[in-house]
């Protein structure tokens, strides 16, 4: 892969003020349909820094999974598809998979004084990557490499 290769993009839009709480943005993620190794193409991933501040996603195109971990270290994930709806607690960390051939958009609305929290991610990772073999989807756990 080339150093410069755009893996994701991420749009956010607002027309109220990022400091007052109640107040929303909008937003579009497009993760480009890329396997690295045979690992998924995904996001970063965040808990939020204002962990009262639920967010909503929803699938607009594509075939995905929402990668979601509580604190303590427990992870599930949701099947994301068009028209698909997640909502997503506080105290939940989320990231999005692109499982599928192309384009994966997503949509979201969240609080704008929710800000995001990457330390935590790093800290303590999602335990588990997903990867895709011979068109089948599967999830390894972390500490694993080898099997990649
Ligand atoms: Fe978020």
């Amino acid at each position: 892969m080339l150093d410069d290769q755009v893996v994701y993009d991420v749009y956010s839009y607002t027309r109220g003020n990022p400091d007052i709480p109640g107040h929303l943005y909008w937003g579009l993620t497009v993760l480009k349909p890329l396997l690295i190794n045979n690992e998924c193409n995904m996001t970063k991933g965040h808990f939020h820094e204002d962990r009262d501040c639920a967010e909503i996603y929803f699938g607009i195109q594509g075939e995905g999974l929402l990668l979601l971990m509580d604190e303590s270290g427990k992870c599930w994930a949701e099947k994301i598809y068009e028209g698909s709806l997640h909502y997503i607690d506080g105290h939940i960390a989320h990231r999005l998979v692109n499982t599928g051939e192309k384009d994966l958009k997503v949509g979201a609305c969240w609080p704008t004084t929710a800000g995001h929290d990457y330390q935590a991610i790093e800290d303590h990772p999602f335990p588990y990557r997903v990867l895709k073999r011979n068109g089948q989807i599967e999830f390894l756990k972390v500490g694993n490499q080898n099997e990649l």
